[in-house]
């Protein structure tokens, strides 16, 4: 099989056989296939797509491209999520410990952010002495005995989509839904959870722009996860508007704790709720009503924020940083961003928000960019409010002065504004199980 054979024939809009696409994970994660040509390869599979049966074998040869977690010691009660990614979600910060203190085992494997903001890892790396990887045996002891661990996705844990993901992510090629689906569903099955709960997020600030597409990523991430034997969830969720109040990697790590106290922004509250309870009823088999309601009851009664504490305290955090948050990352300059005009925020570009907190440094623009743990955007306004002109829109935060100008403009880009209300936008959009 030559390379370019492939590349030509997924270019003119066949299928490629299962031999090849073999061939294609093994000889590029062996560092026999350049880069170029898997970014050519990944260029013609974005605009002709692949089959079902393309992206199930893609997905099973990236899951065995290295190495695989064995769970099988916490049986039915392993859970995961995985959100598709967008601005302001910080929700694996808040779910895990919530399902935890509920008797879940969440064994989680997390991603740096390759997009404009930071990934999970990065958010939890702001935390002084986090230690975002762990050896094996002590992540898994740490499951066991707290019921969770979050941990890098590191070592030989589907070395293809680490190599191609990074690929992707610098050449214009993320948002190709067959490569989103075996990305994202080898790397779960890879990591070993029997319950895997989807967060599909739909709107400016996702991969996903539509609800159709929405749709069906979800619906082809669980089918291939059902393939597998496991019990899948999907749920869709809006990323038309960021995500909570705050953007940027210490900055969600506050606002998560803030969360986990019943004391988080509405849309933020309701999405990790949902998110939380559709875990409880996967790995514990209660039902949706009481999953929702013991979700609840464990803000209110601060277990879900005391196993939050015990669990960055298991990895080396800090947990005085989660209520004296003087003790995270701070930045050395603030400023406020002013309406420009009176009137009702009619949209948000999320991806233009992103962008401009990543230029506050609180992302990377290329994969090798160190972040800046306390940069970021802490909004006073979204889509719906009304604002008054000279009113505060955001506050920035960042540790180069430089970088405020070219951070404001984009974020002003991002705003539409208007006379009326715009109609309410819901949160979420459907399940699929
Ligand atoms: N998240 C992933 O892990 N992979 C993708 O391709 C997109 C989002």
């Amino acid at each position: 099989m030559r390379m370019v054979d492939c590349i030509v024939k997924k270019r003119d809009g066949q299928a490629l056989s299962e031999e090849e696409i073999r061939q294609i994970i093994a000889g590029y994660t062996a560092g026999e296939i350049p880069d170029y040509q898997m970014a050519a390869f990944a260029m013609a599979v974005y605009f002709q797509g692949m089959t079902d049966g393309e992206t199930a074998v893609l997905t099973d040869a990236m899951m065995r491209s290295g190495d695989r977690l064995d769970l099988s010691r916490f049986g039915k009660e392993s859970v995961d999520k995985h959100s598709t990614g967008g601005v302001g979600d910080k929700t694996t910060l808040i779910v895990a410990p919530i399902v935890a203190s509920l008797g879940g085992k969440v064994a989680k494997m997390t991603g740096r952010g390759l997009g404009h903001t930071g990934g999970t890892a990065d958010k939890l790396e702001s935390i002084p002495g986090f230690r975002i990887s762990l050896p094996e045996e002590e992540f898994l002891r740490q499951v066991e005995s707290i019921g969770l661990a979050v941990i890098a996705q590191s070592g030989n844990l589907t070395p293809a989509d680490k190599k191609l993901y990074a690929l992707r992510d610098v050449t214009g090629t993320v948002e190709s839904m067959p490569l989103i689906t075996a990305s994202i569903m080898s790397k779960k099955l890879a990591a070993g959870s029997y319950n895997i709960v989807l967060d599909v997020k739909i709107g400016s600030g996702a991969f996903v722009k539509t609800l159709d597409q929405g749709r069906q990523l979800a619906q082809s991430m669980v089918a291939i996860g059902k393939h597998w034997g496991r019990n899948m969830t999907a749920v869709l969720t809006n990323m038309d508007i960021p995500l909570g109040a705050y953007i940027g990697n210490s900055l969600e790590v506050m606002e998560a704790a803030e969360t986990l106290q019943g004391r988080g922004s509405r849309d933020l509250q309701t999405v990790c709720q949902e998110l939380a309870a559709r875990m409880v009823m996967a790995c514990r088999g209660w039902s949706l009503e009481e999953s929702r309601q013991a979700v609840e009851k464990s803000i209110e009664d601060g277990s879900a924020f005391r196993k939050f504490r015990q669990w960055i305290a298991a990895q080396g955090g800090d947990p005085l940083a989660l209520e004296d948050y003087s003790r995270l990352p701070q930045a050395p300059v603030v400023q406020k961003v002013l309406a420009p005009c009176s009137g009702y925020l009619t949209g948000m570009d999320t991806e233009k928000i992103g962008q401009a907190s990543m230029l506050l440094g609180a992302g990377r623009a290329q994969k090798e960019d160190a972040i800046d743990p306390a940069a970021g955007i802490c909004l006073a306004a979204k889509t719906g409010g009304q604002v008054e002109k000279g009113q505060v829109l955001a506050t920035f935060y960042t540790s180069e002065e430089e970088k405020l100008i070219p951070a404001e403009s984009e974020f002003l880009k991002a705003l539409s504004w208007g006379q009326t209300p715009p109609p309410a936008q819901p949160l979420i959009y459907g399940v699929i199980e």
